[in-house]
């Protein structure tokens, strides 16, 4: 049985103080780490101040992105020895905004999930359709060919590892989530690309989340699924009670 994961991914919003304040009201509250696995992505100036106050409790704390060079002339860019430095231990990779925004292909996921493990990072690694790319029925290939690119040349060991998040962009902050059943299809071909790819073993343990306009209120029957072993939320994350409800779900 897969552990579930939950994952806050607060993108570039609050404050210091809201973030201290964010963790105060949960780092005690979530579920032992042993039942789910608790992980906010917070922002890089946070990230030094929440790893800190979390130590001991069952919230970890997660880089939102990362460079995948050790040093140098990467001018704005945080390496990975500097997020192992400071204590982070997961790290959100090739989300489809920083693909869209930022450059990032599967290419720089692909290194940078090498250099995730190489510095003892998990990494989550996001995956996903535009809308387009949905309605001309090219969604598994498109995943398939992420995921495939993502994974290549990482250990059956540290495939077992990684966290896979299925975000289908068209319903990342549009409150269009996808049915439970469009979810975990795309999900379940996700696990048999790892199958197909790696191993059997590697795709049993590969934890594969959901993300796309997650709530309190869907999280029940998405969780519920043969394939689907936890979520990566954005918006329904931002609040503490939000956040306590949707690990509570992982239980
Ligand atoms: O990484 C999670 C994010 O892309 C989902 O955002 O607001 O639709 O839950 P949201």
């Amino acid at each position: 049985m897969r552990k579930k994961v939950i994952a806050g991914n607060w993108k570039m919003n609050k404050l210091l103080g809201e973030a201290v304040q964010f963790v105060e009201d949960t780092k005690d509250k979530v579920a032992s780490n042993d039942k789910v696995e608790s992980v906010v992505c917070a922002p890089f100036p946070y990230l030094p101040t929440l790893v800190e106050k979390t130590k001991g409790t069952d919230l970890e704390v997660a880089a939102q992105n990362m460079h995948f060079e050790e040093s140098g002339a990467f001018t704005g860019e945080v390496s990975p020895s500097m997020l192992a430095d400071i204590g982070v231990t997961y790290v959100v990779l090739g989300h489809s905004e920083r693909r869209e925004m930022f450059a990032e292909t599967d290419e720089t996921v692909n290194k940078k999930a090498h250099a995730a493990f190489a510095h003892n990072l998990v990494p989550i690694v996001c995956v996903g359709e535009t809308l387009e790319q949905r309605e001309a029925n090219q969604t598994m290939t498109v995943v398939e060919e992420q995921v495939k690119a993502a994974l290549a040349g990482l250990s059956e060991e540290q495939v077992k590892e990684t966290i896979i998040a299925y975000e289908p962009i068209w319903a990342i902050g549009t409150g269009k989530t996808a049915t439970s059943e469009q979810a975990n299809e795309v999900c379940t071909h996700i696990r048999k690309v790892v199958a197909e790819a790696v191993s059997a073993a590697a795709a049993d343990a590969v934890r594969i989340q959901y993300g796309g306009s997650v709530k309190p209120a869907n999280v029940d029957e998405l969780l519920a699924q043969s394939d689907i072993d936890g979520a990566l939320v954005g918006g329904a994350s931002l609040e503490a009670d939000s956040f306590l409800q949707l690990v509570e779900a992982g239980t």
